[in-house]
């Protein structure tokens, strides 16, 4: 028993900040007038704004002459929604959907998806282990393991090479047992940008009908790698083969709505009796934890997933925003060539979405803050989309000025960290 104060808090002690969304705090009151924030994932765009997508706007103008109700949601949320992503996610036709053995509900955000997901694997077995790769997202670690389940790590990424190293995934993932969960990032690996082409999303399909583990898939960034039908690949084939999976969808990246947290929660089950059983699991947790889900979001996103006109206007603001990360991962490698650091980082042209490792020392890391007002996780991790064609000078600059700092007092043997 813990130690008895004289209030109910009294023994609480504070926590650490959290290692990504403390950075915004820090940035807002960062002096330096070429500041560059490049940690929380959040898009940006030439002008360094986040700005609302067209598509939404559009979608909100029509909402508020036509909502006309603020009653409660049904509990499973805006049903032109739930399906709308359903589609998207998995593609009109897929067997999965007509066999209706995919039930959805609307979540507050990914994380919804994800921790309401944790609760559904802890009611159908409590010791079921969920293996998450290394490195994964920081959030993960809390959003799954508070609700109760073990944590597994699997390797995925080779800091070394720049790669994902499958051979010692797969070789990980040999100990995982009947009843565990892997999860999978769906595209857009955060934090290091890697991303499993077919042919490995294929093996680990195999993988998972051997050891009969349930794939968990967060997919928080559809459209953002290659194209929304591309980045669905992988996980539509696994789809097709496995009897049970869970998918987590976050709607804030790829329509722009991070603080309407809206989300989904696809649930897959071997039968349509099945899929029935779990709903009613899904819909029971969602109810002990929040009720009902809020409407604005969700009601936005299933318009415009409903709409021709939306639907083209949001899909090619999305794949402009795409070409736009792209294309600053091209001018980033150009740039960090001509310096006179002798690293390649090259590996930055072939990850995808808005993120990938430096792979500089933690303590450049820490200089790049202090000296130069440039933000990024610990990790290394930066947001590409936080770089513009007026900013990536100051930051390829100040990186190699660092690093040939560096890379000469290691010669002069001069003792720089
Ligand atoms: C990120 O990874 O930076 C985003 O997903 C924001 C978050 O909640 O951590």
């Amino acid at each position: 028993m813990g130690r008895v104060s004289k209030t109910l808090f009294g023994q609480l002690t504070a926590l650490p900040a959290d290692p990504i969304l403390s950075l915004s705090t820090a940035f807002a009151a960062e002096t330096n007038p070429n500041k560059i924030d490049l940690g929380v994932g959040i898009y940006r765009d030439e002008a360094g704004r986040t700005p609302v997508m067209a598509a939404v706007l559009e979608a909100e103008e029509r909402l508020l002459h036509s909502e006309g109700s603020k009653a409660y949601m049904v509990p499973a949320g805006d049903e032109a929604f739930n399906s709308g992503i359903r589609d998207l996610l998995l593609g009109k036709d897929h067997a999965v959907l007509s066999q209706a053995r995919v039930n959805s509900i609307q979540t507050l955000g990914g994380c919804g998806a994800l921790r309401i997901g944790a609760e559904l694997i802890k009611r159908g077995n409590s010791a079921s282990r969920v293996w998450v790769s290394d490195p994964t997202w920081a959030n993960h670690l809390p959003l799954l393991g508070s609700a109760g389940l073990a944590i597994e790590k699997y390797p995925y990424y080779d800091y070394e090479g720049r790669r994902i190293d499958f051979d010692a995934m797969l070789s990980a993932l040999q100990q995982v047992e009947a009843g565990d969960v892997v999860l999978l990032h769906g595209c857009c690996h955060n934090p290091s940008g890697a991303d499993l082409n077919l042919e490995q999303w294929q093996k680990l399909t195999e993988l998972a009908l051997e050891k009969r583990f349930t794939p968990f898939i967060d997919v928080a960034y559809q459209g953002l790698a290659i194209g929304l039908e591309e980045d669905a690949a992988g996980w539509r084939l696994m789809s097709s083969k496995v009897p049970e999976m869970l998918i987590a969808i976050s709607c804030s990246k790829n329509f722009g709505l991070y603080r309407e947290r809206t989300g989904v929660l696809c649930v897959q089950a071997e039968s349509k009796r099945q899929a029935q059983a779990i709903k009613s699991q899904v819909l029971s947790i969602a109810r002990q934890s929040y009720s009902m889900p809020p409407s604005h979001g969700a009601l936005i996103a299933g318009m415009i997933l409903g709409d021709e006109s939306l639907y083209a206007q949001w899909t090619s603001e999305l794949s402009e925003m795409r070409r736009r990360i792209v294309a600053m991962r091209e001018v980033l490698v150009e740039r960090l060539g001509d310096g006179c650091s002798d690293r390649n980082f090259d590996f930055i042209r072939s990850e995808f979405g808005m993120f990938s490792f430096l792979g500089i020392g933690s303590e450049q890391v820490v200089r790049l803050r202090e000296e130069f007002g440039i933000y990024m996780v610990d990790s290394t991790r930066i947001n590409v989309a936080g770089l513009n064609r007026s900013n990536i000078e100051y930051f390829t600059e100040s990186l190699s000025a660092l690093l040939c700092q560096s890379r000469y007092c290691r010669l002069d043997n001069s003792g720089f960290i």
